[in-house]
């Protein structure tokens, strides 16, 4: 009876209010026609949670960035538009972007592009560091959970910044005659990425030594980490708990690339188990995917490393059910939990799925559910009964994550699913439809003021 209920909540928490903020006229949506068998060679894009925090990181320098492997996405149009409101200029060549940030001089992001993209509020470190004073809105939170920033806020406090939040607005500045942060001991309360990420580019330009303990140990860290160093940062120890920094006056040009993304990289392995298919991804770093590989193989599907940066995976007609656990890298990432957990709706027997890091992503399982899936949820704990097929049905994705986990299922799935929520699809993977069409599967956009009439007004 109380897991009724838990499933009856879950399934009222796409709301009617959702579902029309969700489809204006004008947007378009993906037809999947399933079951889909795909094959072939994808190419994986730079990692957006690399490129938007190097970015903000251009803002650090006092020459001219070039950064390579820059996904071209809506965030990073939006991270784009931020950096020039703050006085930088860029120029975007296919995925180049060269960001000239010698003339910053305008301390405050918009609020209507940061409540866009909550990843621009880690520029506060930079814009601080650079110019004495920083003023950035309050990001607010967003479809996967409140999204507080107090650990950036504590952070940039212990590194000698005021740090005031006055109607939405955080007000950030250095006192005294130097401008300059000071080095500090901070201890995160929570390994977050974008606390470690803002307070290390911070710190690059404070006096003195800098210690981060309990870091964040993401890869994304890690290349930010190596992007700062070759603009003449010192910094040790990033991709590990403690990361030290050694604070210098001023950072230089740089032409640096970003490492590929792992969460698409994820996704499209994902796509070639739901599929029972065998597809090569490149470029990679294995390493990268560690946690996820070790779940594909508990499911029973075989993964081939061919060569240092490419993985193979191999289809397999039975798929057994495993447990997965999000946690902070190297654990499992929360940003694969709902496209594992499309995966898991179709393996046999009953897997666990317990999300740790945000508490409301759990959003996609009421779709998938309509998709013919067996999940209940209880907080943020899903138990998924596999069934041996999904169905198709008009579907709405409520996030990132939370889309391409409905656009997997699509895949399996027998008949032809709608999906709207492209405006999030398009957020965070590059080309994602025109690279599921190369490796065969049957998808199309569809422009809606053509097509009113998918979907009537009461959806
Ligand atoms: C980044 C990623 C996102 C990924 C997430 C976790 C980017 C642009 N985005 O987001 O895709 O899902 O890491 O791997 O890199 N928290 C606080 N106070 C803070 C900061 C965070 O309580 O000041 C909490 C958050 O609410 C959340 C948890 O910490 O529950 C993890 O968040 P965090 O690691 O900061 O995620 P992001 O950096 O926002």
């Amino acid at each position: 009876m109380r897991e009724d209920r838990a499933i009856n909540q879950q399934l009222d928490s796409i709301t009617e209010t959702d579902k029309q903020k969700l489809s204006p006229v004008n947007q378009s949506i993906l037809k999947i026609w399933g079951p889909s068998r795909l094959q072939g060679k994808i190419n994986i894009s730079g990692a957006k949670n690399s490129a938007l925090p190097a970015m903000a990181a251009t803002l650090l320098s006092s020459g001219v960035c070039r950064l390579r492997q820059i996904p071209c996405l809506a965030d990073i149009n939006t991270m784009g538009k931020v950096l020039s409101a703050l006085g930088a200029k860029i120029k975007q060549n296919g995925n180049t972007l060269d960001i000239d940030a010698r003339d910053l001089d305008n301390p405050e992001a918009p609020y209507e592009l940061v409540r866009q993209l909550r990843a621009s509020f880690f520029a506060i470190g930079p814009i601080l560091a650079r110019l004495g004073v920083a003023r950035v809105p309050l990001p607010g939170g967003c479809a996967i959970g409140a999204r507080p920033v107090d650990l950036h806020v504590r952070g940039l406090q212990a590194l000698g910044a005021e740090v005031h939040i006055e109607h939405g607005m955080v007000n950030a500045y250095i006192s005294g005659s130097k401008k300059r942060l000071q080095g500090a001991k901070i201890y995160l309360d929570y390994p977050s990425v974008g606390a470690t990420e803002t307070l290390m580019m911070a710190s690059t330009l404070a006096e003195g030594e800098t210690i981060i303990e309990n870091a964040a140990q993401e890869p994304e860290v890690e290349d930010l980490a190596n992007l700062c160093i070759a603009m003449g940062a010192n910094i040790f120890g990033a991709g590990t708990k403690t990361i030290v920094i050694s604070g210098v006056p001023k950072l230089h040009s740089v032409d640096y690339t970003i490492i590929p993304d792992r969460i698409e990289a994820g996704t499209f392995l994902i796509a070639g188990a739901i599929t029972n298919s065998e597809i090569t991804i490149a470029p990679v770093v294995p390493k990268h995917l560690s946690a996820v590989i070790s779940k594909l193989q508990s499911v029973g599907l075989k993964i081939i490393q061919d060569k240092s940066d490419s993985l193979r995976i191999l289809p397999s007609e039975i798929l057994k059910s495993t447990d997965i656990d999000t946690q902070p890298y190297p654990g499992f990432p929360t940003d694969l939990q709902a496209p594992f957990m499309a995966l898991l709706s179709v393996c046999s027997g009953s897997s666990s799925v317990t999300e740790t890091v945000f508490e409301n992503r759990m959003r996609h399982v009421s779709e998938l559910n309509r998709m013919g899936a067996n999940i209940r949820v209880k907080g943020n704990h899903a138990i998924v009964e596999g069934v041996p097929k999904l169905s198709a049905a008009p579907v709405i994705g409520t996030d990132l994550r939370a889309s391409a986990a409905l656009i997997l299922a699509a895949l399996a799935a027998e008949g032809e699913t709608t999906f709207q929520g492209l405006q999030h699809l398009d957020r965070g993977y590059e080309q994602l439809e025109i690279k599921l069409q190369k490796l065969g599967a049957k998808l199309e956009r569809v422009d809606l003021v053509k097509e009113n009439d998918i979907f009537p007004a009461s959806i």
